[in-house]
């Protein structure tokens, strides 16, 4: 029998990415996959595009009543319920790391007999993620920042961001806004070797700053400790490091007031977003920013110049045509392997993971089975 995929819809709000894609939904037909879609009016993609590369479409919100041998394919959590999950699911579903309401999410495979397969942990050979959404994180944040120093500039403040279309609608408007080109706009990348820096490092080239006006920098530079004056003397400063243990602070209130009027820096986009991380290398804020409400100024000595930052944490969805195909074109070598999910190593090592928080939360929601005697 061939291998079945159901693409179900998503119900986050703004959400209008998608793990397959009209491309890569093809490529699995095409090897022979018969693939669901549930339509979705909310989705980047036309039902319609789905249905011309031979996908079967069905209703809205239907998974439940799919063949429990179906795997269920999706991006973001499914909506909060106590209903058993008798399905596999492919799907981020962020209650590995102890996350608020972590063992009711997993106590729903217990009861239902379920699997999840968690996006975040599909890893290649060297542990590496098959597939993340960095480089349009780091893209649309280093669109962000460039909006918001224009804003800025003019004595405003960033007004509401909307998902683009596509990229060429992303870079044309924020070139407009800029006044047609981002030349003698000075940029400052941290972290710029990763998937998210080499996005923002994209952007300002196609923004038109020169080379010599995007700093990069990754581990190199930033190994003689923080803070940095470099980063006082660029306009748009962009954080991308994977923090993952104490580190000196890049930037601080103290160093800002002492810069006084001759500070450059004007907006920081964190893409990185460590807001509550203990060893938060910008603790100049401490809240997430939002798309109505993209920035925040920082609080300052009256006289100085403003400084506003971004830090919105889920920033691939300003451009979700982009983001979904090339996370769903990095995440389709796997899903070739899932016919042979018993035996290939991305999907066992993903299962005994599962297995090992599943375990996890049966013990956290005193859920053990009990033997008859
Ligand atoms: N805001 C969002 O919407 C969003 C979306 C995706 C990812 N992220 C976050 O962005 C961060 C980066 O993700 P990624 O996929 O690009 O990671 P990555 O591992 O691909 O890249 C991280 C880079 O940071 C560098 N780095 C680490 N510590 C550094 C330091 N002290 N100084 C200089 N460079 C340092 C590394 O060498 C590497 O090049 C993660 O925290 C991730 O959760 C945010």
């Amino acid at each position: 029998m061939s291998q079945q995929l159901w693409l179900r819809c998503e119900k986050k709000e703004f959400e209008r990415r998608s793990a397959l894609t009209p491309t890569t939904a093809k490529r699995l037909i095409d090897v022979g996959f018969e693939i669901t879609v549930e339509r979705d009016e909310q989705r980047i993609f036309k039902d319609s595009e789905f249905e011309a590369v031979g996908c079967k479409l069905t209703a809205n919100s239907s998974w439940p009543t799919a063949p429990v041998h179906v795997p269920i394919i999706g991006l973001k959590e499914l909506p909060a319920s106590d209903e058993p999950l008798p399905h596999t699911h492919i799907q981020f579903a962020h209650c590995y790391k102890k996350q608020g309401g972590w063992s009711s999410v997993l106590a729903r495979f217990h009861k239902g007999g379920g699997t999840l397969y968690d996006l975040e942990f599909l890893t290649d050979a060297t542990g590496r993620r098959v597939a993340a959404f960095g480089f349009h994180a780091g893209f649309a944040g280093g669109a962000a920042g460039l909006l918001a120093f224009a804003a800025q500039r003019n004595g405003e403040k960033l007004a509401r961001l909307e998902p683009y279309e596509n990229e060429t609608a992303m870079v044309n408007h924020v070139k407009e806004c800029l006044g047609g080109s981002g030349k003698g706009v000075r940029a400052l990348v941290i972290g710029a070797l990763g998937r998210c820096g080499r996005g923002a490092v994209d952007i300002f080239r196609k923004i038109g700053l020169d080379e010599d006006d995007i700093l990069k920098w990754d581990m190199a530079e930033t190994a003689k400790g923080g803070p940095f004056q470099e980063i006082l003397d660029v306009d748009i400063f962009v954080n991308c490091i994977y923090l993952s243990s104490f580190i000196p602070a890049f930037l601080t209130k103290e160093q800002i007031s002492a810069s006084g009027t001759s500070r450059r820096l004007s907006v920081v986009v964190d893409v990185s977003c460590d807001t509550t991380n203990p060893f938060n290398p910008i603790p100049v804020y401490d809240i997430n920013t939002t798309f109505s409400d993209p920035t925040m100024f920082v609080e300052l000595e009256q006289g100085l110049p403003a400084l506003s930052v971004i830090s919105i944490d889920h920033l691939p969805t300003l451009l979700p045509r982009e983001a979904s195909e090339q996370f769903s074109s990095d995440l389709l070598p796997s899903l070739l392997e899932l016919p042979q999910r018993q035996s290939a190593r991305v999907w066992t090592d993903a299962e005994k993971l599962f297995k090992a928080k599943l375990a996890e939360a049966v013990e956290a929601e005193g859920l053990f089975t009990v033997t008859a005697a």
